[in-house]
C-alpha cells in the first residue's frame, strides 16, 4: 500500500516542490494549503488530495486530517513547512504582527502536531518533519522575531523527539540556508515605522544583501530532497541541513565562540 505524506504550505516553493517530489515517488500526498480553489497543477495529478488548511484557522486542522484519512486510509508522513517572515527592526513590530507570526510558525507547527499525535500513536509509526531554517540555530539582523519562532520550533522538536521515540515516533528538522522561492518576496512581512530614522542606515545596508542571499539561493526541489530523504531513511537523525551555505555557517557556528561567528555575520550583511 502506498504511503501518505500531509504536508502544510504547499500552494508555493518548499512545499509545493515537496507534494510533487513525493507524488513522483509514488506516494499520496495530501496537498494541504490556505486557498485550494486557486491550485490548478498539483490538484490534476493523480493520488493528490488539494485540501484546506491555514494552520492559524485551528479547526481547519483536525478537518484537514480527517478528510486525509478519509481518502488516504493513512498518514505515515507530516511536513510542517507553512511558514513567512516578519522583518525588520524589532522596535517597528506591534503586538498584533508578532502574534500573527508566532501563530503561523510556531503554534501552526505545535497545533497540527497536536492534531496528528493521537493517530501516530494509535499506529505506533509515523514521521513529523519540521522544516525550520538555519536560522533556527543561527541569527542575522532584523529576522529576530522570526528567528524566535524557529529557535522556538527546534528547542520543541528537539524536545518532543525524547518523548515520542519511545512510542515509535519520528521528529525531524529540516533546516535550510537561503532557498529562491516566494520566502524573500510576497511571503515577507516588512516591519516599518518612518519615525525610527535610528536603524536606517544599517537596514539600507543589511537588505540588499540579505536578498541577494535569496536569489542566489538553492532551489527548492533541493529541500524536497532533502525531506524526501528524512522521511525515508529509516533513521532516528533528528537535523537535516539543505544547502552549502547552511552546512557552512552550521560548522562554523559549531566550533567557533559566539564572538567570533557573530563578527562574521556581522561583516558579511554589514558590508
Ligand atoms: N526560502 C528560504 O530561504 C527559506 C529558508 C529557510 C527556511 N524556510 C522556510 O521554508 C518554509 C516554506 O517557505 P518557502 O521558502 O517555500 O516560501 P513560500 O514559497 O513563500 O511558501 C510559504 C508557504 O507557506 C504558506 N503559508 C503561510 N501562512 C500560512 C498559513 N497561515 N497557513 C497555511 N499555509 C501558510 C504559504 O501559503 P499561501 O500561498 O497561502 O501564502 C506558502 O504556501 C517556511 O517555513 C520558511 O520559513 C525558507
Amino acid at each position: 500500500m502506498s504511503k501518505t505524506v500531509l504536508i502544510t504550505g504547499a500552494s508555493s516553493g518548499i512545499g509545493r516542490a515537496t507534494a510533487l517530489l513525493f507524488q513522483k515517488q509514488g506516494w499520496n500526498v495530501a496537498a494541504t494549503m490556505r486557498s485550494p480553489e486557486k491550485e490548478t497543477e498539483l490538484s490534476k495529478l493523480p493520488n493528490v488530495l488539494c485540501a484546506r488548511l491555514d494552520v492559524t484557522n485551528l479547526s481547519s486542522i483536525p478537518k484537514a486530517i480527517d478528510d486525509t484519512l478519509a481518502h488516504f486510509k493513512s498518514v505515515d508522513v507530516v511536513v510542517n513547512n507553512a511558514g513567512y517572515a516578519l522583518i525588520g527592526p524589532f522596535e517597528a513590530s506591534t503586538p498584533e504582527q508578532i502574534e500573527r507570526q508566532f501563530a503561523t510558525n510556531l503554534f501552526g507547527v505545535t497545533e497540527v502536531t497536536r492534531a496528528i499525535l493521537p493517530y501516530f500513536r494509535e499506529t505506533k509509526n509515523g514521521t513529523i518533519i519540521n522544516v525550520t531554517s538555519m536560522g533556527g540555530r543561527i541569527t542575522f539582523p532584523f529576522y529576530s522575531l522570526y528567528h524566535a519562532t524557529k529557535w522556538a520550533v527546534e528547542g520543541f522538536s528537539e524536545s518532543l523527539l525524547f518523548e515520542l521515540k519511545p512510542l515509535g515516533i519520528r521528529v525531524k528538522l529540516v533546516e535550510p540556508g537561503p532557498i529562491r522561492t516566494d520566502f524573500y518576496s510576497r511571503s515577507m512581512v516588512i516591519m516599518n515605522k518612518p519615525e525610527l530614522e535610528a536603524y536606517d542606515e544599517l537596514i539600507t545596508r543589511a537588505m540588499p544583501n540579505m536578498q541577494e542571499s535569496g536569489v542566489k539561493g538553492a532551489s527548492p526541489e533541493a529541500v524536497a530532497k532533502v525531506i524526501y530523504r528524512a522521511a525515508t531513511d529509516n533513521s532516528w537523525r533528528l537535523r537535516y541541513p539543505v544547502g552549502s551555505t547552511a552546512g557552512l555557517l552550521l560548522f562554523l557556528r559549531r566550533i567557533l565562540p559566539d564572538r567570533a561567528f557573530n563578527g562574521i555575520i556581522r561583516r558579511a550583511v554589514f558590508r
